[in-house]
């Protein structure tokens, strides 16, 4: 996993025993690179002082809103600003409540308030205090905004109970962050190509067969592609939600119009990621006029659609790096790996659908697989999931060398 050069990570010590682990947390984090700046709570000084936080972070620790002194130095909002990611831990019950519910009456709460950066907490309390329904809802409304939650473990706890609600170990910590941010930026300078949505085959003027997708995945991806470092084309099946800025964006309807926007879009790129639920099936040319019902039965003849992921996986020459999924309502691993095989693709993420799984919903799972290789991504947000395909893909794509066209380039 890359470091980035010296990321700045805002450090917000709160008030509870797992304080006494900050200092190892500090050392840990700048051993991966970051430079620290460390911000306690009035609760978090009666468990550590500034001082030894001050030693391990080389900065002076930022306790007041209201010190004149450092406001002058560097402000509350300076400091927001400063921070490539700001990492609460230990994060307290009081302090998650206050965070939930977007209080700025410390210097620690104003700067998660002010920050446009990535903001993580590591919660840390008795198990009852995390169990409590108020914990649970704070909890749930913080992950719901995009905020990092790692942890809590379960253990023997400083109360002498056992149970979850121990913060994780500075180690494990500082590495799980650093990772996360560190896939930020894993596609950086390369072409990724899209595909998203449904397709629509057209019987008439006014009538059509179709996939059910909302294209929520496949635009989370295209996303994520973008903050990987990315250019994007994203190439979309009629879809009612709104492409991300910053992607090329261009709208298809039919299968043979996908095929075909993916070829013209290929060429200079590194990866393509099929995520559209292409029909396999086409109707004739479309009728010019409505068809009448004018007997009992209507049969309609479908020949097969193109198979785009196969067509691009089977290039000769300038084959990017091939992404397929595998939406399967049973055996999902073992017909996942016979689609990997089947359409020659690199990699294939795979999850279950039916009974009202993944459709139009925005938690899911996905099996990656790959020829040698699997790894899970348990249930989380489309957009979550989507991150960590993409750190899969950039992480599984240089080891095993399948660089697509950069590999195909000799010398
Ligand atoms: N796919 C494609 N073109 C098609 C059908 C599917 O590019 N005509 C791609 C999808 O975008 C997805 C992968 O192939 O990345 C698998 O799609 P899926 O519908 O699960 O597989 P099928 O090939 O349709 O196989 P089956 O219906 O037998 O499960």
């Amino acid at each position: 996993m890359e470091t980035p050069r010296s990321l700045r990570v805002l450090l917000g010590v709160t008030g509870g025993i797992a304080a006494y682990k900050s200092p190892d947390l500090v050392r840990r984090l700048r051993e991966r690179g970051a430079e620290v700046q460390v911000v306690m709570t009035a609760g978090a000084s009666r468990f550590i002082t500034a001082l030894s936080l001050q030693a391990v972070s080389g900065r002076p620790v930022r306790q007041e809103l209201w010190d004149e002194a450092a406001e002058a130095a560097m402000g509350h909002i300076e400091l927001a600003r400063w921070a490539d990611a700001v990492l609460v831990a230990p994060a307290t019950a009081d302090f998650l409540a206050r965070l939930a519910h977007g209080r700025a009456d410390d210097l620690l709460t104003t700067l998660c308030l002010a920050t446009t950066a990535p903001l993580t907490v590591a919660p840390a309390m008795n198990r009852q205090m995390w169990a409590n329904p108020a914990t649970v809802a704070n909890v749930a409304l913080l992950k719901q905004r995009g905020i990092g939650v790692l942890g809590p473990d379960e253990g023997s706890q400083a109360c002498g109970e056992i149970g979850a609600g121990r913060m994780l170990e500075p180690g494990q910590l500082a590495e799980l962050l650093m990772s996360q941010l560190g896939a930020d930026r894993v596609l950086q300078g390369l072409k990724v190509v899209v595909s998203a949505g449904p397709t629509r085959e057209r019987l008439d003027p006014v009538r059509y067969i179709s996939n059910r997708s909302s294209g929520k995945m496949g635009y989370a991806i295209a996303q994520a592609a973008r903050d990987a470092g990315a250019s994007v084309v994203l190439v979309s099946g009629p879809a009612e939600i709104d492409p991300p800025t910053g992607v090329e964006f261009v709208a298809v309807e039919s299968a043979r119009q996908m095929r075909d926007a993916v070829h013209a879009a290929l060429p200079g790129a590194d990866i393509y990621i099929g995520a559209a639920a292409v029909a396999d099936y086409q109707a004739p040319p479309a009728a010019v006029q409505k068809i009448k019902k004018t007997s009992e039965r209507l049969k309609l003849e479908l020949t097969r659609a193109p198979d785009i992921l196969a067509s691009v996986a089977g290039l000769a020459s300038g084959r990017p790096f091939v992404v397929g999924f595998a939406a399967e309502t049973e055996n999902v691993e073992e017909n996942a790996r016979a689609k990997l095989a089947r359409k020659g693709a690199d990699m294939i993420a795979a999850n279950r659908v039916g009974d009202d799984l993944a459709f139009d919903r925005d938690e899911n799972s996905l099996i990656v697989l790959w020829d040698g290789g699997r790894e899970e991504i348990p249930t989380c947000g489309k957009f979550e999931l989507a991150r960590r395909l993409v750190a899969v893909i950039a992480r599984v794509r240089r080891a095993t060398g399948r660089a697509g066209r950069t590999a195909a380039v000799p010398g």
